[in-house]
């Protein structure tokens, strides 16, 4: 299988913390990849290495065959690697729709109305809402919120961190729901969860960091069966 995302040694340090140490992974055009691992293993620094929000010490990101180690965020977003962040970070001072717009900045395609036409389709409290300030809506519909603004920079490959913290069990089942939908329309995504279980059942393949590294790598049903990784490195999820 051709790799959308290749990550090669790649290094983030913070001063004196390294956060990420020399990871490698990579992420195939219709694939679901999860990363897992505890709090503080460097996951968020990985996505946000891999995003261009943070500028790697050391490694390379390819994407689509091209070395992009050295490109802007919101160039990585026009060649369509999107990161939906840990929280959100939605703008609750604007309007449902004053932030949907927001996801399509940068494009410069026609298509940006049917677009979000086609995202109130799929989620009617979006449009429900849809001049209301975004801090109306509930944690389910903020992360619903987020996910469609990264939908409208057309991406080929989402990366999500942590969707499903502090949402109710009924809530994350819709999330890992709308997740797999949106592979089988042919979306890649890179997903860091610390919902193992959920996780596991929606990639095919997983990576587990511990303090930076990547500790363990394989078919996402293998790890789901290793009950060695769980004690040791997730957790009681
Ligand atoms: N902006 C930052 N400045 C300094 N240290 C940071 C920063 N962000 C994260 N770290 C540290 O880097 C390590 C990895 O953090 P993070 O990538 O957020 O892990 P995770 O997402 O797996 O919880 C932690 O030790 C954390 O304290
Ligand atoms: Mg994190």
């Amino acid at each position: 299988m051709p790799m959308l995302l290749e990550v090669e040694g790649l290094d983030v340090r913070y001063g004196r913390t390294q956060a990420v140490r020399g990871v490698s992974l990579d992420v195939a055009g219709a694939e679901v990849v999860t990363v897992l691992g505890a709090n503080g293993a460097g996951k968020s620094s990985l996505l946000k290495a891999v995003a261009g929000a943070v500028k790697p010490a050391g490694g390379r990101v390819v994407f689509d065959g091209a070395d992009i180690t050295a490109l802007s965020a919101p160039e990585r977003v026009r060649r369509g690697l999107v990161l939906v962040p840990e929280g959100r970070q939605i703008l609750v001072s604007l309007t449902v729709h004053e932030n949907l717009l927001m996801g399509a900045y940068g494009r410069r395609d026609g298509d940006v109305a049917r677009d979000i036409d086609g995202i109130y389709a799929r989620f009617s409290n979006l449009a429900a809402r849809r001049d209301m300030l975004a801090s109306v809506l509930s944690g389910g519909e903020q992360q619903m919120l987020a996910i469609s603004r990264a939908l409208l920079a057309r991406p080929r490959l989402m990366m999500l961190d942590e969707p499903s913290l502090g949402l109710s069990p009924l809530l994350v089942g819709r999330l890992f729901d709308l997740i797999r939908e949106l592979n089988r329309d042919g979306l890649a995504i890179l997903l860091v969860e610390q919902n193992t279980r959920m996780a596991l059942r929606t990639a095919s393949r997983g990576y587990v960091m511990e303090l930076g590294r990547i500790v363990l790598d394989g078919p996402a049903d293998r790890l789901a069966d290793n009950e060695a990784l769980a004690a040791a490195y997730l957790g009681s999820h």
